[in-house]
């Protein structure tokens, strides 16, 4: 499994693990695979806070920090402020939210409650450049972005520090474009995928952009739960797989999630997931819920772009978590869902992955006579 990548990055696995869990990166790069921080929904304080965090306890283990600035999002190089967002999304928009709320059952927020939920400044350039700054200052080995390639400024800097830069793509002129900007390492993530996501299938994708991108090398996001899932995307022609869902029933990411989440999580089977626009505006692969069918019903006012679609909901998801709200909890999770059905150590899940993978390449060699 020492894929010339994995050998680059000092990788004993060439396991990428996306996770806001900083517990969980701790754990996936101690077991020689790289953890990698999803900055998403923390100020650039609190992304140093837990890089230090992570600097004192990995001993020069490699670790990834991952960002989100969109190729396109409302205010996209203007001078927005939250006031002139949120005057562009309608009341008809509000009082759908307000509707489903009170249809549901979901009571306020306590007076004294604090809020945990992720701001709208997190899915935007401006927000996404000060993660990267923030980031470089610590002795990362890879900085990533969802949603686009990055800016060319951020590609620059990474490549100024000697830190490699990789984007997540779900069609090869998107992986074509990474290229061309220079991008070290595109992650190519298929349909079955959790977040944010395209159509095509990683079985179709991950060869489709392995071929097309010639020397840059790839990673398989999506469907990857086992070590077989593993071994099939290096036979696609991965340098190694980049994964998201397995993390979240893990030991090491309860406290990042709501429990009634994580109860519908153990309990989803394979099909209970859907591509919908209902939490950014963007097709995301997400728990089917009452929540994403209601924006498809006929009552629903329609999706809103970035960061409006999140605006309007901020409050309201925070509502339904803590009131464990069962129909209307939801979370970004892929396929994969259907077997993650108990809650285990991050070491276990690798320890499990690297052995089920190396059992299924020895595997193969003897099914092609090799060994
Ligand atoms: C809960 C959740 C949140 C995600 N948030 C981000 C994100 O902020 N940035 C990003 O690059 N990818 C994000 N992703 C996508 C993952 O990085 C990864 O590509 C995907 O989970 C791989 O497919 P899998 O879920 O089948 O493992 C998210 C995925 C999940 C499940």
């Amino acid at each position: 499994m020492h894929t010339k990548l994995a050998k680059e990055m000092g990788l004993e696995a060439p396991i990428f693990a996306f996770t806001r869990s900083k517990e969980v990166v701790l754990e996936v790069s101690r077991k020689g695979g790289l953890g990698v921080l999803g900055a998403v929904a923390m100020t650039p304080e609190e992304l140093d806070e837990a890089c230090t965090w992570l600097d004192e306890r990995l001993d020069g283990k490699p670790y990834g920090v991952d960002t989100v600035m969109p190729m396109a999002y409302e205010g996209k190089g203007e001078e927005w402020t939250e006031e002139k967002l949120r005057a562009l999304i309608s009341p008809a928009h509000h009082q759908f939210v307000a509707h489903l709320l009170e249809k549901y059952g979901v009571g306020e927020l306590p007076a004294d409650y604090e809020r945990k939920g992720e701001d709208l400044l997190g899915w935007s350039d401006e927000r996404g450049r000060a993660h990267v700054e923030v980031a470089l200052r610590h002795p990362i080995a890879l900085i990533a972005n969802a949603l686009g390639t990055p800016p060319a400024d951020c590609i620059e800097l990474a490549k100024e520090h000697g830190v490699k830069i990789a984007a997540l793509c779900g069609k090869k002129k998107q992986a074509l474009r990474h290229k061309e900007a220079g991008l070290d390492i595109i992650i190519a993530q298929g349909t079955e995928a959790g977040g944010h996501t395209g159509e095509v299938a990683g079985m179709v994708l991950t060869p489709e952009i392995v071929d097309a991108v010639g020397d840059t090398p790839v990673l398989t996001a999506g469907g990857i739960g086992s070590g077989r899932q593993m071994a099939a995307a290096l036979a696609l022609g991965a340098q190694g797989v980049w994964t998201g869902s397995i993390w979240l029933t893990t030991r090491e990411h309860l406290d990042y999630h709501a429990p009634i989440v994580v109860e519908k999580l153990l309990e989803a089977q394979s099909t209970d997931t859907v591509r919908s626009r209902a939490i950014s505006g963007k097709p995301a692969r997400q728990l089917k819920t009452a929540w994403t069918e209601a924006w498809e019903s006929k009552e629903s006012p329609g999706y809103l772009p970035i960061p409006l679609m999140w605006m309007v909901q901020a409050e309201a998801v925070e509502r339904i978590y803590h009131h464990s709200n069962k129909p209307l909890a939801g979370s970004p999770v892929g396929q994969i869902v259907g077997s993650m059905n108990e809650i285990k150590p991050t070491a276990e899940v690798m320890d499990a992955l690297i052995t089920e993978c190396q059992a299924t390449l020895e595997r193969l060699c003897r099914l092609g006579g090799l060994a």
